[in-house]
């Protein structure tokens, strides 16, 4: 199929009809980036979307396409585009200037902040992104247990780096995806989620785990559930192997709960990481837990104790710019229930979207915590009532991929013709100012898209 000739797909075309200034982007950029994108998530045939504007709730593309934006920034955006004291702290910081090469004041209330939000933050060290922090988490680890490996969990995303690069979307054998050498994958254990019997076995049979790390409400922020009863028993497990518990929080923390899946979930990590909400849709993360861990960054912590030092520098660690967006988020998260209205959007999301699939006869489900929903397309068949679904009652191998890539992509191109940009074709989130008419317009476009697909014959 020619990238830019018609298909036999109505939704396809009807995408490709509106989105020619994105077409013509895309043909420009992949002379230069390849795939034409910068992000692995934002692609999609026979093209990704081009944006150059957001407010709010909404989000408008190169041709002028006003969209629903349930991408939410790859989910740093708890409130939305541009929230304004996020943006008058962010320009005010640019002119008094974004680089010093030296601490500030902003960096010390920041750091404060997270303290006084996130359960086991008795130290913080600011990262560039979520992938940084979940690198010196591991390090820390190693470090502090003199421990060499690893356990995480098949498809829990934990950023790009050497040792989360596979068993994400696939290689569930350990084995490493291409540059990744077979050094550092014989370093990580892989284990289904769920499993806890699987998990003490490990940790009885190799006393070389220094640490286990997880999205804490499964991955992709619970696309496959992970069960609260296995995090806490997991907590146990960890303390009594003395293994180390690093709650990847890039997603949850500043998110679900102030605090994090730690507050909502009642279980506090001894690290965690951060990143997303932490700079106000700014770069910037950061790796915070037990003081004792972290010492292992500390000049004289670790003169003190006869230790090597871990080497921590990083250009944009801190960045200025980044930690001024993050306080005026942070005070949002502390003293306006940002996180308690985006959970309650999610909620009135998955309901209406729930309330489409059943009005609509269609054997699917919307499901997810707090401000995540996700399609179940229901590849089996099983016989499922949408108003009555529960994913924790299903085993993680009914949320594998549905195999029917056509149905997905046209699910996701649907949506974006009626005007709505979910998060692929997984699902979404919400924010803080997603409010009634932002869910009224998913669940029109979800209906609309249903009925495209059916009288495609994808349904
Ligand atoms: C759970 C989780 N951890 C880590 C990362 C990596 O963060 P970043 O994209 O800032 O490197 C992500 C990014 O989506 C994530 O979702």
């Amino acid at each position: 199929m020619p990238d830019t000739g018609l298909t036999n797909s109505a939704i396809i075309n009807a995408y490709m009809a509106r989105t020619p200034g994105s077409a013509a982007l895309h043909r420009r950029a992949l002379a230069s980036l390849p795939s034409g994108i910068a992000h692995d998530s934002r692609w999609v045939k026979p093209w990704p979307l081009y944006c150059e504007r957001g407010a709010g709730a909404w989000k408008w593309d190169v041709d002028g396409n006003r969209l629903l934006d349930l991408f939410g920034g790859h989910g740093s955006h708890l409130l939305g585009h541009c929230p304004p004291a996020v943006v008058e702290a962010t320009i005010e910081q640019m002119r008094r200037g974004s680089q010093f090469a030296a601490g500030t004041p902003l960096e010390v209330e920041w750091a404060a902040l997270v303290q006084e939000l996130v359960p086991c933050a008795e130290r913080v060290r600011f990262t560039a992104s979520g992938t940084e922090a979940t690198h010196m988490a591991v390090r820390l680890a190693r470090a502090f247990t003199g421990r060499r490996k690893i356990l995480r969990f098949h498809r829990h995303y934990h950023g790009w780096h050497d040792a989360m690069a596979f068993g994400v979307d696939g290689h569930f054998d350990g084995t490493p995806t291409p540059g990744v050498p077979e050094a550092v994958a014989e370093g990580v254990r892989l284990l289904p989620p769920n499993d806890i019997a699987a998990v003490e076995a490990a940790l009885a049979a190799d006393r070389d785990i220094a640490a286990v790390i997880l999205e804490p409400l499964g991955a992709t922020s619970g696309l496959v559930p992970f069960r609260p009863d296995v995090l806490h028993a997991l907590r146990e497990l960890t303390r009594a192997y003395g293994v180390l518990l690093i709650l990847d929080e890039v997603v949850t923390g500043f998110r679900i709960a102030p605090g994090g899946a730690q507050q909502a979930r009642g279980v506090e990590a001894d690290l965690c990481t951060l990143a997303k909400v932490l700079a106000g849709g700014m770069p910037g993360g950061a790796v915070a837990g037990r003081a004792e861990i972290l010492e292992a960054l500390d000049f004289e912590a670790s003169a003190r104790k006869g230790r090597e030092k871990i080497k921590h520098p990083g250009t944009y660690n801190a960045n200025p710019v980044s930690a001024a967006a993050g306080i005026a988020m942070l005070r949002a998260v502390r003293d306006e229930d940002a996180c308690g209205r985006a959970n309650r959007a999610g909620e009135a999301m998955r309901a209406a979207l729930n309330a489409v699939l059943a009005e609509e006869g269609v054997p699917w489900a919307v499901y997810g915590e707090f401000s995540f929903f996700f399609f179940f397309t229901n590849p089996q068949g099983l016989a499922i009532d949408p108003l009555r679904f529960d994913a924790f009652a299903l085993p993680p191998e009914a949320f594998a991929p549905d195999p029917r890539k056509s149905l997905l992509q046209k699910l996701h191109l649907g949506l974006v013709v009626h005007g709505v940009d979910p998060m692929g074709h997984r699902g979404g989130i919400l924010s803080a100012v997603h409010g009634e008419e932002e869910i009224a317009t998913a669940a029109a476009a979800l209906r609309a898209t249903l009925r495209a697909l059916r009288a495609e014959g994808e349904l």
